[in-house]
């Protein structure tokens, strides 16, 4: 009887649930976008019953299709999961209902929170760094957690009482699939918990310390789990089909990402092109701190094995500006358009655009800081903007690879690139000629959700993952992996012209403080 693994992929705009077969080719998925909720500038919410009911409806989709092939959902043999990070979300212990809506992780509304909590630290910004491996920034769980206990009665009340629960989406989501208030598991795994600013990354454990930093109480966190385990079965009454169906795999996507492109040997990395853009470089079993602006946190952590860890470049916008190009400035009707309008051009025609929709991430971190648009001519047309769109994430990729060359001491050789944007010829042309440097496009390039079926499947040791992480990684390596290489096609000398342009871009926009 053949085998199939279930992916739950909970991305910042959207859901998907994908199966893959028992050697890792995917066999069907279903996807659905659901509703941004933006109630002031600066602040994104989701409820958490539209992340569910989305999930359950991507579940119900992609099954349907499953079984139109001919295929029998029993031998659907487990499920991974794997979320938008950070994203943190409160429900009542009693009744399973979210407290207030999630406050996403792109949420900038915490920066005075930030700022009472860096002043109350000698070691201001890093004052928890050397526990957690992150800076005291808007974008990580702990701080939107404290915002919501000092701006909701209805949170303060529940913490207070124990009858509160707080866990990041895959918390979220496990719980209410393996039965809700009704004995649901409250649980989440090392990479998820990573991002929260409250797990010691050394003993992979909450830290007391952190707890305390943000006033939190210990009973209101979920279990923490290696990213490949027995978390729970599921046991939803709009998943008939599913009951008992174990779940064996949770990461957080980037981290999913990483799994999913093999990037298993110190000094390999990935950049995952999806709302934002995320580059995690694999440093072992080292914690490796940064001074460079970059984020130490857990890469994966295999049942039985010890944590993989990685350091890691985050920008906050990606696809979201590509949407914003859509939909707020009408310039494409859809997202693929963009590849066509930047390939009409072949420069931006002097325009710079820095997306800080959100404030700029790393290497930066200016969560205070908005975009904004430089060099624009009586010339300008809507294809240089469209380059300029494009180019932000590359040149912002190229400023994070400086730091990881710098951190790690091991220059990058070669790029793995996945995620929506990953699928534009002329934004991986533009990242390979920013970057200098080998970008590598997987031809298959759901690895966020592979990643999730990965852990899930080297749990139950089905198909290619039978023997555990480190036969499986082994093999992984050797494989031949389909790949198509974008090689640069700029010199060394016109490449630092046009980062320079993007740096005095950065500096005016950092600058501008109406
Ligand atoms: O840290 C946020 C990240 O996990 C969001 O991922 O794919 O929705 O951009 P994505």
């Amino acid at each position: 009887m053949p085998s199939f693994i279930g992916a739950i992929d909970n991305g910042t705009t959207s859901s998907r649930f994908l199966i893959f077969d028992e050697n890792g080719n995917l066999v069907i998925g279903h996807q659905l976008e659901y509703r941004q909720i933006f109630p002031h500038p600066g602040w994104v919410e989701h409820d958490p019953m539209d992340i569910l009911g989305s999930v359950l409806t991507c579940i119900e989709g992609a099954l349907r299709k499953f079984e139109l092939q001919g295929n029998d959902v029993k031998n659907l043999r487990g499920i991974g999961i794997t979320n938008q990070r950070e994203t943190a979300v409160v429900w009542d212990r009693t009744t399973g209902r979210p407290l207030h809506n999630a406050i996403v992780w792109s949420d900038t509304r915490t920066q005075d929170v930030v700022t009472r909590l860096c002043e109350s630290s000698e070691k201001g910004v890093d004052a928890l760094k050397d526990i957690c491996g992150l800076p005291l920034t808007t974008y990580f769980s702990a701080v939107k957690l404290r915002w919501l206990l000092d701006h909701s009665s209805e949170v303060k009340e529940a913490h207070d009482n124990g009858n509160m629960m707080f866990g990041t989406v895959d918390s979220w989501l496990i719980y209410n699939l393996t039965g809700g208030k009704e004995g649901g598991v409250h649980v989440t795994d090392v990479t998820n918990a990573s991002r929260t600013m409250l797990m010691d990354i050394k003993t992979l454990k909450w830290s007391e310390e952190c707890l305390k930093f943000f006033g939190v109480n210990a009973d209101i966190m979920p279990e923490i789990k290696p990213s490949s385990t027995h978390f729970g079965k599921i046991q939803h009454p709009a998943l008939d089909r599913l009951q008992d169906v174990p779940i064996t795999g949770c990461l957080g996507d980037q981290h999913a990402a990483l799994v999913g492109q093999h990037c298993f040997q110190v000094g390999e990395a990935k950049n995952t092109y999806g709302t934002g853009c995320f580059m995690l470089f694999n440093t072992g079993s080292k914690i490796t701190p940064s001074n460079n602006g970059l984020l130490t946190t857990v890469g994966y952590q295999f049942e039985g094995e010890p944590a993989a860890y990685a350091l890691e470049g985050s920008v906050a916008a990606a696809g979201s500006a590509v949407k914003w190009l859509r939909d707020n400035l009408g310039v494409i009707r859809t997202a693929e358009e963009i590849n066509d309008l930047a390939a009409h051009v072949d420069s931006n025609g002097g325009v710079v655009f820095v997306t800080a929709f959100s404030g700029l991430f790393a290497p930066y971190w200016r969560p205070d800081v908005r975009g904004s648009i430089v060099g624009i001519s009586q010339h300008t047309t809507k294809h240089h903007l469209a380059r300029a769109t494009l180019e932000a994430t590359c040149f912002q990729t190229r400023a994070i690879l400086d730091a990881m060359n710098a951190d790690s001491g091991l220059p990058l050789k070669t790029l793995r690139v996945d995620g929506g944007l990953s699928n534009s010829d002329a934004c991986m042309q533009l990242q390979s000629n920013i970057l200098g440097l080998e970008v590598a496009r997987p031809l298959m390039r759901e690895s966020t959700a592979l990643g999730a079926a990965t852990a899930a499947g080297v749990h139950l040791g089905v198909g290619i993952w039978k023997g555990g992480f480190k036969a499986f990684a082994e093999r992984a390596r050797e494989s031949k992996e389909v790949l198509e290489i974008f090689n640069p096609k700029i010199n060394a000398e016109e490449r630092e012209k046009e980062y320079e342009l993007w740096q005095m871009a950065i500096d005016a926009t950092m600058q501008f403080k109406p």
